[in-house]
């Protein structure tokens, strides 16, 4: 079983078993949700463009909207290591079907990379390939301010 605690790398080469093996770290990192309101635990393993991987998962809170979601959660590990540059995320969910990222963290990821490319998959069942480009088009990023 994948440790989500453990430095891992990934090579974001694409190939399948790069992607399972990917998703395995985000199934690893769902576990260590704090999740007692919804009972839904959700993983992100985010690959930076040199091949590290950061972990998050969501941390929910008894003030509810204080909620944070595991993208957000790994995209703020990665950025405190000082790593902003991403190619690859894998989000895994004990729900049944593939958890697709919420619009809040579609537009912080969007901060760091736009041709993200995204593996989504519920605790079981199908696995959805896809991008952020495809999630969130026409998107508002950071050169609209210049
Ligand atoms: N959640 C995520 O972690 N990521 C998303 O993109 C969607 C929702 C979490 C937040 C909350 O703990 C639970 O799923 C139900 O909304």
């Amino acid at each position: 079983m994948a440790d989500a605690k453990k430095p891992a790398r990934n090579s974001g080469g694409g190939a399948d078993d790069e992607i399972q093996d990917l998703m395995r770290v985000a199934h690893a990192a769902a576990v260590l949700a704090h999740s007692p309101y919804s009972k839904i635990q959700v993983g992100a393993a985010l690959v930076s463009t040199s091949g590290e991987i950061f972990t998050g998962c969501n941390v929910e809170n008894a003030s509810f909207g204080l909620t944070i979601c595991a993208e957000r959660a790994a995209v703020a590990k990665a950025v405190a290591a000082g790593v902003t540059t991403f190619r690859t995320l894998a989000i895994a969910s004990s729900q049944p079907h593939p958890l697709m990222p919420c619009g809040a963290c579609r537009q912080v990821l969007r901060e760091f990379a736009t041709d993200l490319v995204i593996h989504v998959q519920g605790r079981e069942g199908p696995r959805v390939d896809t991008t952020l480009a495809e999630l969130l088009p026409r998107s508002f990023g950071p050169s609209d301010l210049g």
